[in-house]
C-alpha cells in the first residue's frame, strides 16, 4: 500500500491538501469532525479534479483513483499510521494546540506533524508536543491544486531533517517550496496583508471606488486578482484575524486593521462564501 499522510480538516485548505497529496500518489486519511464536512470535501476535490478531465489534462480513470486513494475518517486514531500528517483547521490557536498534543499521542515517533496555519506559532505548536524538532509549518496557498508556492516554516526547534523531508514531499507535490523562520504571519501574510489593509483603508478614505482600487493593482501592478478581490476570496474574517496577530504580536501600529474591515466582519459580509464582501456574489 502507498504511504499514507494524514490531513486533519476537509475544508477548503484541507480538501485541496488531500487532493494534491492524492495526486502524488500518496494515501491520504482526511479526517474531519462530521460526515457532511467530509463529504462537502470530496464533492469539492472532484469538481476539481474534473476541471482537468474536461481540459483532457486527467483521464477519468486517473481520476477516480486519486478520490479513490482518499479515505475519510471522523476517527483522529485513524491516523496512527501516517508518517506525515497536515494540519488544516481553523485559524484557532487552542484547538490546533490540541490536535498537536492528540496527535503526539498516536502517531509513531518519527511521524512529522506539519500544520498548514497562515498566522499562529509554530514553536508554540512544537512545544504542545514532545517532538518540538519534527513540527513544521507547511502554508499552502488558496486555490491548493493550482498555487505553486508552499511556505515552508521552522519553529524554533525543527531540525534539518525534518525541513527536509518536508520539502522532498512539496517537490513530490509539484510546488516549490521556500523556507522562513517563525514569526507572525510568516513571510506571505506579512507582506500581503498591510497592501490588503491599505487597499481598504483608501476605500474607507474614499481615495477611489473599489473597482478602481482593483483595477489600478490588477492592471498596473500585473496582480491576477485586485487586493479587494482577493480579500473577499481569501474571507474577511481570515483576513482580520491575520491583521489582528500581526498588529498585536509585532506590537507596530502600521498593522491596525481599518474600522471598514471590522465593520464588514461585525455585518458578516465574509466575502465570496456569504456571498457578500467588497463586491456581491450571487451565486451564493
Ligand atoms: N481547482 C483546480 N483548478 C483550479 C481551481 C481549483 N479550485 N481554481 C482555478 N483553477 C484553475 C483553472 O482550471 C484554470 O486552469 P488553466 O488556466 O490551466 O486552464 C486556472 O486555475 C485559472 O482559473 P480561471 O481561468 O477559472 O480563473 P482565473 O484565471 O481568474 O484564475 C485564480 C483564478 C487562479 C484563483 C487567480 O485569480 C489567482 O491566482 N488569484 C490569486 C490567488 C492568490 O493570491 N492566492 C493566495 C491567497 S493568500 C493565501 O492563500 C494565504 C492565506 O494564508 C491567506
Amino acid at each position: 500500500m502507498a504511504e499514507v499522510i494524514g490531513v486533519i480538516g476537509a475544508g477548503t485548505m484541507g480538501n485541496g491538501i488531500a487532493q494534491v497529496c492524492a495526486r502524488a500518489g500518496y494515501g491520504v486519511v482526511m479526517r474531519d469532525v462530521a460526515d457532511e464536512f467530509l463529504q462537502r470535501g470530496l464533492a469539492a476535490i472532484e469538481r476539481s479534479l474534473q476541471r482537468d478531465v474536461d481540459k483532457a489534462r486527467l483521464a477519468e480513470d486517473e481520476k477516480r483513483a486519486i478520490i479513490e486513494r482518499i479515505r475519510p475518517t471522523s476517527e483522529l486514531n485513524d491516523l496512527s499510521d501516517a508518517r506525515f500528517v497536515i494540519e488544516a483547521v481553523n485559524e484557532d490557536a487552542g484547538l490546533k494546540a490540541q490536535i498537536f498534543r492528540a496527535l503526539d499521542e498516536i502517531t509513531t515517533p518519527d511521524a512529522i506533524l506539519a500544520s498548514n496555519t497562515s498566522s499562529i506559532s509554530i514553536t508554540k505548536l512544537g512545544a504542545a508536543t514532545r517532538r518540538p524538532d519534527k513540527v513544521i509549518g507547511m502554508h499552502f496557498m488558496n486555490p491548493v491544486p493550482v498555487m505553486k508556492l508552499v511556505e515552508v516554516i521552522r519553529g524554533i526547534a525543527t531540525s534539518d531533517e525534518t525541513y527536509e523531508r518536508t520539502r522532498t514531499l512539496c517537490e513530490q507535490f509539484g510546488k516549490t517550496a521556500l523556507e522562513c523562520n517563525d514569526a507572525p504571519g510568516f513571510i506571505s501574510n506579512r507582506v500581503l496583508m498591510p497592501m490588503i489593509n491599505e487597499a481598504i483603508f483608501a476605500l474607507y478614505e474614499n481615495v477611489a471606488t473599489r473597482e478602481s482600487i482593483d483595477g489600478i493593482m490588477k492592471l498596473g501592478m500585473n496582480h491576477p486578482m485586485g487586493p479587494l478581490t482577493l480579500a473577499d476570496f481569501i474571507g474577511l474574517d481570515v483576513c482580520l484575524a491575520i491583521l489582528n496577530v500581526l498588529h498585536t504580536e509585532l506590537g507596530d501600529p502600521k498593522y491596525r486593521p481599518c474600522p471598514l474591515l471590522k465593520k464588514y466582519v461585525d455585518a458578516g459580509w465574509l466575502g465570496r462564501k456569504t456571498g457578500r464582501g467588497f463586491y456581491e456574489y450571487g451565486d451564493k
